[in-house]
């Protein structure tokens, strides 16, 4: 069983080639959370997390998740972590180790993969050639992830860790709160009023009001998923991301 959450694909694409490699179950944690499903079979081993790296930590609502995962494991469990990230992870496998712990839940080894960075509000998304390149590559290194998970390897592979991990996460991650607010979201009059933002939300933050997306909650998990996905760009996040471009992981 692979449990994943993805905004804009690459968390997916690597969740279901790893378990289609493993064959096992690839479960949306969103959907998960959505239908209050806490409680799997995990006798069909391995077992993986495939997260996206958010402010050199995980996405919010991963603890939550963890805190309300009920597991049933086999004899020896195989629990491996795959994060993905845009430049380097900092030190956000430790953090789900952390938390692994704190839930006595089994935990084995942690992978990370370079692939796409999403996040638009300071980086613009690469020209769609310079895109195929690191996809490829990110393909090449799941082979490779899917390869050691096959033969149980035990241990920390995640190579993408970058310069002092724990200084980094311990200074940054705590602004991914404040980022976390809503208000920061804009929409133009672009907008055409389609309601996909709304209805693919993964925190069910936005509602429509009189034909447009209005952020209801003070924050969300900044996942950028209503961002990327909006058919005509209206989106925005910030000053500067409206120049950054959109993305979608093609391959999903
Ligand atoms: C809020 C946010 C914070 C991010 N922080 C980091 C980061 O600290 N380091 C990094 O390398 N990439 C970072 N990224 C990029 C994502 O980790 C990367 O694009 C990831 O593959 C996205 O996965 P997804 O398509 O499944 O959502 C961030 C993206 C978002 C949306």
């Amino acid at each position: 069983m692979i449990f994943y959450f993805s905004g804009t694909g690459n968390c997916r694409y690597a969740a279901e080639k790893l378990a289609h490699g493993l064959s096992v179950e690839a479960i949306d944690m969103t959907e998960a959370i959505r239908h209050r499903a806490y409680e799997y079979d995990c006798t069909r081993e391995p077992v993986g997390f495939v997260l996206p790296t958010y402010y050199w930590g995980l996405p919010i609502q991963v603890a939550g998740f963890l805190s309300r995962l009920v597991c049933r494991f086999g004899k020896k469990p195989y629990v491996f972590l795959l994060l993905t990230c845009g430049q380097s992870t900092g030190d956000a496998g430790r953090m789900f180790a952390r938390l692994m712990k704190e839930r006595n839940l089994p935990f084995s080894a942690t992978f990370a993969v370079k692939m796409v960075d999403n996040y638009v509000p300071l980086f613009s998304v690469p020209p769609k050639e310079k895109a195929e390149e690191i996809l490829e590559a990110a393909d090449v290194a799941l082979d490779e992830v899917l390869a050691q998970v096959m033969r149980r390897q035990m241990g920390d592979f995640n190579t993408l860790k970058g310069k002092a991990p724990k200084l980094i996460t311990g200074t940054i991650y705590p602004f991914y709160r404040y980022r976390r607010r809503t208000r920061h979201f804009a929409v133009s009059d672009d907008c055409i009023g389609c309601g996909r933002c709304q209805r693919e939300c993964p925190a069910k933050t936005i509602i429509m009001a009189e034909g447009k997306p209005v952020w209801k909650k003070p924050q969300c998990i900044l996942c950028l998923h209503c961002l990327h996905v909006c058919p005509v760009h209206a989106i925005s996040y910030g000053k500067r991301s409206i120049k950054h471009g959109q993305y979608f992981n093609p391959n999903v």
